[in-house]
């Protein structure tokens, strides 16, 4: 759920309740906010400095309970270093560091004096900081049943309302409205990826998209006889086995309007639970399949934010929706389909079904869109866990343009890529005996044999990149900005990509 958290900007010497956050450079330096009331309060921040050992270091915080005579009922003291080299990442990461003070220990409300020793934060920095706050405060309790009103602290400690102060609030506020975007966005493909599976199936993830036509988006839902008739036979062999019919939806964002030509195309893979199907998953841990949607959440989440900043580009989104389960309708090992694009494959492993559900996808997105440039995200293969663990998602590309871009949107925004190699040696790796490609590629590399297999189904000449998120979308590893099971990676990742290199200026 979005943070419930009111966020506001106000003047750097406005006044306010509850708990006050300010700031001390190394030294410690205390910023103009901290001095001031460091006078009202007969030296106490500079006596609790002292006592703790406190220096002002990046991350490190002095917390005193406030004496009579000032308005606040606490005062946090936040070390944040050297100011002076903060990028982004750095004034994002503050914000969800202060965020996450605030939490379980608040009143209802807190104000943020968020200014160093000397000079100003930009408008800029200080939306990033608010981006950071806002994100750290996403929490998913929709499960939990509603504190009672007197009884459970829980229902009191929530923080209600946040207060950012700071030289020019108008023009922070102005920058913050596209940074409240990728609030949404982000937000919104967390709650997707968090949804457990028995009420997130394929009909549902479809609703929740077609909802984006609200913001401004034009959605598709495609259902199975449609799917039947478009040929996209790989991805409705995943979906056979499920009581839950399969869907593709099409999303399409026209920011830039006729003349700004073809569009980028995010193809995500949407499985509402996998299973392994037939070739069944082992019990442990088979709770987390129900994140096997994070990349399709992506697309979502993305599009959505895409449309709410009114961003200047032509987006086509496409994912499939698919539930892999086993039952005496369901593939067998063995089998072979023929995908959309008219290439065979041999199912081995029904448990490898995410790249069939992509062959389709796309190759739909290619046929119909002519996209200039084609992006799937997808949490195919445990294996990119194993080359890269959580740090980084697996890139795969047969573009160095565009894996430039992105590595340096990643680098940006902190949702960071490693690219992996492909090639023919690679390629041979998913031969089959019996039809053009198997699904599986055998022991090793089994993050690359799944890209070749993806690139069985990009055309000559478009430029494309694979994610693998298995390890970054979801049971994420705590952030300053995130603590949410499912992470909403990539949204800020290809926003920042779309920014820097598809919109119109
Ligand atoms: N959804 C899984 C990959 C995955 C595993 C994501 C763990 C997140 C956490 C995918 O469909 C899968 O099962 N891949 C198999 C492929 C194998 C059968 C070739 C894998 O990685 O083991
Ligand atoms: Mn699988
Ligand atoms: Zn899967």
């Amino acid at each position: 759920m979005t943070d419930q958290t009111a966020l506001s900007f106000a003047s750097k010497t406005a006044a306010g309740d509850g708990v006050a956050v300010v700031f001390a450079e190394e030294g410690p330096k205390l910023s103009p906010a901290a001095q001031d009331l460091d006078k009202k309060t007969g030296q106490l921040l500079s006596k609790a400095s002292q006592i703790t050992g406190f220096k002002g270091k990046k991350g490190t915080t002095v917390d005193v309970i406030a004496p009579q005579g000032v308005k606040f009922s606490r005062i946090i003291v936040m070390g944040m270093g050297k100011p002076d080299s903060f990028g982004h990442e750095d004034w994002l990461n503050l914000g969800g560091t202060v965020r996450g003070l605030l939490t379980g220990r608040e009143g209802a409300s807190a104000h943020v004096y968020l200014e160093p020793v000397k000079g100003d934060v930009s408008p800029a920095n200080v939306s990033s900081f608010a981006l950071g706050a806002q994100l750290r405060g996403y929490t998913f309790k929709k499960y939990k049943s509603t504190p009672k009103k007197n009884g459970d602290a829980g229902a009191d400690k929530m923080l209600k309302k946040l207060v950012i102060h700071c030289a020019d609030p108008r023009a922070a506020g102005s920058a913050f409205a596209p940074d409240r975007a990728i609030v949404d966005g982000v937000n919104l493909a967390r709650d997707l990826v968090n949804e457990p599976a028995n009420v997130l199936g394929p009909a549902e993830f479809a609703q929740r998209a077609k909802a984006l036509t609200k913001a401004g988006v034009q959605v598709e839902v495609l259902s199975v006889p449609a799917l039947k008739k478009l040929g996209m036979n790989a991805l409705l062999a995943v979906g056979q086995g499920s009581d839950k019919p399969s869907h593709v939806v099409v999303m399409q964002w026209k920011g830039a309007g006729p003349k700004g030509g073809a569009p980028i195309a995010i193809v995500g893979k949407g499985v509402t639970f996998d299973t392994g199907g037939i070739s069944l998953k082992p019990a442990g841990g088979m709770e987390d399949m129900k994140g096997d949607m994070a990349g399709a959440a992506c697309v979502v989440g993305l599009m959505q934010a895409l449309a709410e900043r009114r961003a200047k580009v032509n987006a086509v989104g496409v994912i499939g929706i698919v539930e892999n389960m086993p039952s005496g309708k369901a593939q067998r090992p063995g089998d072979v389909v023929m995908a959309k694009s008219g290439t065979t494959i041999e199912v081995l492993n029904t448990d490898a079904e995410g790249r069939m559900v992509l062959a389709d996808c796309l190759w739909y997105a290619q046929e119909r869109f002519k996209p200039k440039a084609v992006i799937n995200l997808a949490t195919l293969t445990g294996a990119v866990m194993v080359a890269l663990g959580k740090e980084h998602a697996g890139l795969f590309s047969n573009n160095d343009e565009l894996s430039e871009w992105l590595t340096a949107a990643g680098k940006e925004t902190g949702e960071k890529l490693w690219r992996l190699p492909l090639g023919p040696k690679y390629d041979k790796m998913i031969e089959s005996k019996v039809a053009d490609i198997k699904n599986t590629g055998g022991k090793w590399g089994g993050s690359i044999s799944a890209a070749q297999f993806l690139q069985r189904f990009i055309k000559e000449g478009t430029p494309w990149a694979h994610l693998d998120i298995a390890g970054t979308a979801m049971s994420s590893v705590d952030s300053d900005i995130n603590r949410s099971w499912g992470s909403g990676f990539g949204v800020r990742l290809l926003d920042r990509l779309i920014k820097d290199h598809y919109e119109r200026r």
